[in-house]
């Protein structure tokens, strides 16, 4: 039975758990943390789960919801049952929300079906839409430089969008630096300014620490950190065995590879840590990387509501010298 009756909590904005921080040097603020879709919210998974989950993201001040066309499993079904769940109970908050979707990676059979082509980019933001039930997108994204296709064509695709309104603003993600250069003076060129890039960054892969973190300051772009828990590897779960309900123990994009003991050594120094701190590990790893300045919203992956409750109280984001000591002694 459906519960229709959802009115956003009049809080939402007063105590909200999260706070706004500006992308780049646009107008748009965007929430310390985004409700990201990859996994946990696809036609596998209960709707029930993903609508209170997404009611508490909203209830408590998160406005910005991260999809993409192949999110699921299976390939869709994210931005499907984004649409169920926004048709029912989001309509009348549409102007409060930052809804993004991006194209890429593999979505449909054939060749057109994959890669960052003029012609995926544009169909597969007509489907998405579609999926999504909605006019447009705040972020159009190009999910990542595809190594053949020219950067001119992708970001004349994403320009083109943005002139029929199919999406206000566009961003990058998975772009080696001097690729993303040569994007970003293109986009300029063409006074679509890019809002945000979106990398990988967390306490264990920090390569855009090199170059991406100087890049998106310079320019006056936003960034925002995917996987900020390593998947689940930066929690307790893994230190006493794998439970059969995670990522590793579904076997769903992390193995035993992912948990060798090296690594739980360092997990469980840095769990021991974030014990001091008065945090889960999860909260910790998520206010270090909010502690790092370009970073502008984090994108949790919350399988359920506990893990959701647990990752929106993140708590402190400050570090003392000693802490960022220790910190940088355990992940050498
Ligand atoms: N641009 C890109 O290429 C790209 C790539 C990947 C992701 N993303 C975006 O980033 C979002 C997040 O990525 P991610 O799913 O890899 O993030 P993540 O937060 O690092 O991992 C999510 C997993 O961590 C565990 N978890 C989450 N919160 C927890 C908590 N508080 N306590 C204990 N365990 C917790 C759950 O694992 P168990 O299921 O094992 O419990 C969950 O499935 C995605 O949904 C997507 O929107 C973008």
């Amino acid at each position: 039975m459906i519960d229709n009756s959802y009115k956003a909590s009049v809080d939402r904005y007063d105590e909200s758990l999260v706070s706004y921080r500006r992308s780049g040097n646009s107008g748009i603020k965007l929430p310390t943390l985004s409700l990201g879709f990859w996994w946990n919210f696809g036609g596998n998974d209960s709707i029930e789960e993903s609508r209170a989950k997404m009611r508490c993201a909203f209830d408590n001040g998160i406005t910005c919801f991260d999809l993409a066309n192949n999110y699921g499993p299976p390939f869709g079904s994210a931005e499907e049952t984004f649409g169920r769940i926004y048709t029912q109970d989001f309509k009348p908050y549409r102007h409060e929300m930052i809804v993004t979707t991006k194209a890429g990676y593999n979505m449909w059979d054939g060749p057109y079906g994959v890669g960052s082509s003029r012609k995926m980019m544009i169909t597969s933001l007509e489907e998405s839409l579609k999926r999504m039930t909605l006019d447009y997108v705040d972020i159009y994204y190009s999910h990542r430089y595809d190594g053949e296709t020219p950067v001119e064509e992708t970001m004349q695709a994403l320009v083109d969008v943005v002139r029929q309104g199919k999406a206000l603003y566009v961003g990058l993600s998975n772009y080696p630096v001097d690729v993303l250069a040569k994007a970003v003076e293109y986009l300029e060129a063409e006074k679509v300014h890019p809002l945000i890039y979106q990398g990988k960054y967390n306490m264990m892969v920090r390569d855009v620490e090199k170059e991406h973190f100087d890049f998106v300051q310079k320019r006056g772009i936003g960034f925002t950190a995917f996987s900020p828990i390593a998947q689940g590897v930066l929690t307790d779960k893994y230190l006493n065995g794998v439970p059969s309900d995670s990522r590793v123990g579904c076997g769903k994009y992390l193995t035993n590879a992912n948990i060798t003991p090296e690594i739980l050594e360092k997990v469980a120094k840095l769990n021991d840590l974030a014990k001091q701190r008065g945090q889960s590990l999860a909260q910790m790893a998520t206010a270090w990387i909010l502690s790092h300045e370009p970073v502008t919203s984090v994108i949790i992956g919350p399988r359920t509501m506990a893990q959701l409750e647990d990752s929106l109280n993140y708590g402190n984001t400050y570090f003392s010298d000693q802490e960022i000591t220790m910190i940088e002694e355990i992940l050498k």
